[in-house]
């Protein structure tokens, strides 16, 4: 089945690319693998739903959904025509346009913290910019962050001054205790705590982050939720409202626009009026294609049940791999919930975990499955779209037993 793709153009591309582009990629979590030569996709050429085409023209049903950002679907009609209505009047003018007094009046409406509103392109940016804020806001330096927040505010790798890193303390998820250490020794130099769901955490989620509010209530700091992954996924206020805790700011972007490039940091108006003295602004913040994009994505989430066709689809798919892992003995488990599930594999003895899970990646791609660690479901998955994914998984673990890669 489909073991006999060429993807030769594609990698002849990737070599070309090298070249001129420093890693060949934009987004390190696309880079294709050496290990995977000759089978991974390095290029797409065009996506339809929840399928994508290769640069060779293969197939695949797709599961990486861009990393996120594709909730409704590939080319979703609904979202494709907004833009083309705004392309036929511009994109970017000499003043604001009156779709982001309507988006920032619908997000109002549907996200649990958003008091008011204000765009900008990326999820990291919108990050760095409710930061700010924060700083603004309460006169403090310090930021506790869990989770990844976009490039703009790693502190890990070479670029950072040392002034800069020692103002971010990263702290591991589920256990609040080292906050409360932190700001019981140092409460009012801390900022804000900074938060991102992490994928395996599931329902326990909620006790987390409700014993953040409280140490952010305590001790005068703001809660800042990353929703950027959680936002149109979770539930359309994102986790926040799915865990029913409110934050002080929070930070969407990924699933609302479907796909075009758009960032909103929202919350508490008297934090947002900071921005009047904090100086957070942006030629592109206003964009109209991905404004419109945005208008017609959230007119889908407000009159569908999009977070609960993710949790359904997710759902097959999560309970049929998890079941065919037990029925070949693989040595892994998809965890979370099913909108947003984490795949991890256990070393087998005769493997790593890493050569696992790239070894299944592997055998997926030959077979036209698309997948990463974490697995994001689409609008446009059906039951019958997990089914076929499911057959195919099966066939790609019988071949991984065969090959004896564990007992
Ligand atoms: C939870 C989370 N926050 C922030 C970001 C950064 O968003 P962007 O890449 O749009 O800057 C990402 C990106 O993957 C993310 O997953």
């Amino acid at each position: 089945m489909g073991e006999q793709r060429d993807v030769t153009r594609s990698w002849e591309l990737w070599e070309r690319a090298q070249r001129v582009i420093p890693m060949a990629t934009q987004t390190h979590s696309k880079a294709p693998r050496e290990a995977l030569r000759g089978l991974e996709p390095c290029f797409i050429e065009r996506g339809q739903g929840c399928r994508l085409w290769d640069l060779d023209g293969n197939e695949y049903l797709d599961y990486r959904c861009s990393l996120g950002p594709i909730t409704l679907g590939y080319r979703y009609p609904a979202v494709e025509q907004a833009v083309r209505a705004q392309l036929e009047r511009g994109t970017v003018f000499s003043y604001a346009t009156s779709l982001e007094v309507e988006v920032a009046e619908a997000l109002v409406e549907m996200v649990p913290c958003a008091e008011s509103c204000r765009f900008l392109r990326t999820g990291g940016e919108a990050m760095s910019a409710a930061i700010k804020l924060a700083r603004a806001f309460t006169g403090r330096p310090r930021i506790l962050k869990c989770g990844y927040h976009g490039w703009l505010t790693t502190m890990t790798g070479d670029g950072v001054p040392e002034a800069v890193r020692s103002v971010h303390t990263e702290l591991p998820w589920g256990d609040p205790a080292p906050f409360a250490a932190i700001l019981a020794e140092a409460g009012e130099q801390v900022a804000a705590i900074t938060v991102a769901y992490a994928y395996s955490a599931g329902e326990g989620a909620g006790v987390f982050l409700r014993a953040l509010r409280e140490l952010a209530d305590r001790y005068g700091c703001l809660l800042v939720f990353d929703e950027i992954v959680t936002g149109f996924r979770l539930a359309n206020g994102g986790a926040q409202q799915r865990f029913g805790v409110v934050p002080d700011l929070a930070v969407f972007s990924k699933g609302m626009a479907n796909g075009w490039p758009i960032s909103v940091y929202c919350g508490r108006r008297d934090v947002m009026e900071t921005v009047r003295r904090a100086v957070i602004s942006s030629t592109f913040g206003g964009e109209a294609t991905a404004l419109a994009a945005t208008r017609a994505a959230l007119e889908v989430y407000r009159t569908h049940d999009v977070p609960g066709h993710l949790e359904a689809v997710g759902k097959l798919f999560q309970d049929g791999l998890n079941a065919l892992f037990t029925q070949h003995r693989a040595p892994a488990r998809s965890s979370g919930l099913p909108h947003l599930q984490q795949l991890v594999w256990q070393p087998s003895g005769r493997a790593t975990a890493a050569e696992l899970a790239l070894r299944f990646e592997a055998e997926l791609l030959r077979r036209g499955v698309i997948i990463y660690s974490i697995t994001y479901t689409n609008f446009s998955h059906t039951a019958a779209d997990i089914a076929t994914t499911l057959e195919r998984a099966d066939a790609a673990l019988a071949t991984m037993a065969a090959a004896g890669l564990w007992d």
